[in-house]
């Protein structure tokens, strides 16, 4: 595989499941991340869990300040490739904030993208969302469906695939990958690295989780009036670890092209579950009470989606192995052994 790595945002819930399967492969990693939203103990625990060549800078790559820095540490590191995961990702604030994530999702990826032009290094596997598409695809989505993402956040991750898109038409040096991952849930099965969101979660999972451990009294359910077989939305959630190695075996797949490439790959499991399946999952995992209400439907939630994971499989020999119990049981491991996540 290549050996020599840039990982942006690898100190994050993504981004640390990313290094230790990198690292168990004995790649060298360069991480760069500012710790915005993510946790320092998490990089002494990806090397407690696969020992190995991994280096953090602390830096931002969307300020321009820590430009220069950046550029110098990945050109003195000598990379053969990157995978950029850094960003901000609450569709939220993006919707309160949309020119703050423009700002920082795309400068991000640009000043990546010079960097690793300074350094010679023109192998790039982006981290981009199923959000890309829009509501009108028929289900299991595939890579040629429509796309039309209903937030800011969801624009910025096109907006970036487009212009990786036109980076690498234009240079055909350039061999890139958008990965559009559907829902990651789950934890390293050790139980060292998961999700430490900030503040009250919005995710199904780490939500879930929360309540689980008695951090949060009741979880709400978005809605039980969608056409779905419970009348709750259904998502494709995909265990962490899975995840973690298509990255690895995107990178073995840009290896291994002599020409230049622009990509779009799915990365799910291609089964959904509804919120209720996941719950009742959760419960039989942790063995634990999960009292939740139904609660009216969220703005810009889409009743059903569930990818279509044959390109990746085509593609990379990559398919996702990790049953939903797994992935329950994994991050009530995670979740029970770190209640207050690294600062536990
Ligand atoms: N849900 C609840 N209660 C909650 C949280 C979620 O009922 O407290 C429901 C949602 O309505 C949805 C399902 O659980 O039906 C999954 O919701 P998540 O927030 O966990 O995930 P989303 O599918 O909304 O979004 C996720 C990521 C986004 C990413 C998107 C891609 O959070 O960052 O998948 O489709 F862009």
């Amino acid at each position: 595989m290549t050996k020599r790595i840039v990982v942006t945002g690898g100190a994050g819930y993504i981004g640390s499941h990313v290094c230790v399967e990198l690292l168990s492969r004995g790649a060298a990693l360069l991480v760069i991340d500012n710790l915005a939203n993510s946790h320092p103990e998490a990089i002494n625990r990806i090397s407690e869990l696969a020992p190995g060549d991994i280096r953090l800078i602390e830096r931002d790559l969307a300020n321009p300040a820590h430009k220069d820095d950046i550029v110098s540490a990945v050109r003195e590191f000598h990379p053969d490739g990157a995978i950029h995961l850094a960003g901000l990702k609450a569709v939220g604030e993006s919707v309160a904030e949309p020119a703050m994530y423009y700002r920082i999702n795309l400068g991000a990826t640009l000043t990546l993208v010079e960097a690793l032009e300074a350094a010679n290094a023109r192998s790039l596997v982006f981290s981009s969302s199923a959000t890309v598409y829009g509501d009108e695809n028929a289900n299991p989505v595939s890579e040629t469906g429509r796309t039309a993402p209903a937030n800011p956040y969801g624009r910025t991750k096109l907006f970036i695939e487009e212009m990786l898109k036109d980076i690498a038409r234009a240079d055909s040096r350039w061999r890139t990958v958008n990965l559009r991952y559907f829902n990651p849930v789950g934890a390293h099965p050790s139980g060292r690295i998961g999700e430490d969101p900030n503040g009250i979660p919005n995710n199904l999972f780490p939500f879930i989780a929360q309540v689980a451990v008695c951090k949060r009294k009741t979880l709400s359910v978005f809605g039980d009036d969608y056409p779905t077989r419970d009348g709750t939305g259904v998502r494709d959630y995909i265990h962490v670890c899975d995840l973690a190695r298509g990255h690895a075996a995107a990178l073995d797949y840009l290896d291994k092209q002599t020409t230049g490439c622009a990509l779009d790959v799915n990365l799910g499991t291609g089964t959904g579950y509804s919120v209720l399946e996941a719950i009742a999952a959760f419960k039989r995992a942790s063995n634990r009470d999960i009292p939740f209400s139904i609660a009216p439907r969220r703005e810009g939630d889409v009743a059903e989606i569930y990818a279509d994971a044959d390109r990746a499989k085509k593609l990379f020999d990559w398919r996702a192995d990790k049953s939903l119990e797994a992935m329950c049981a994994d991050h009530w491991r995670w979740q029970s052994q770190n209640p207050d996540g690294y600062k536990s």
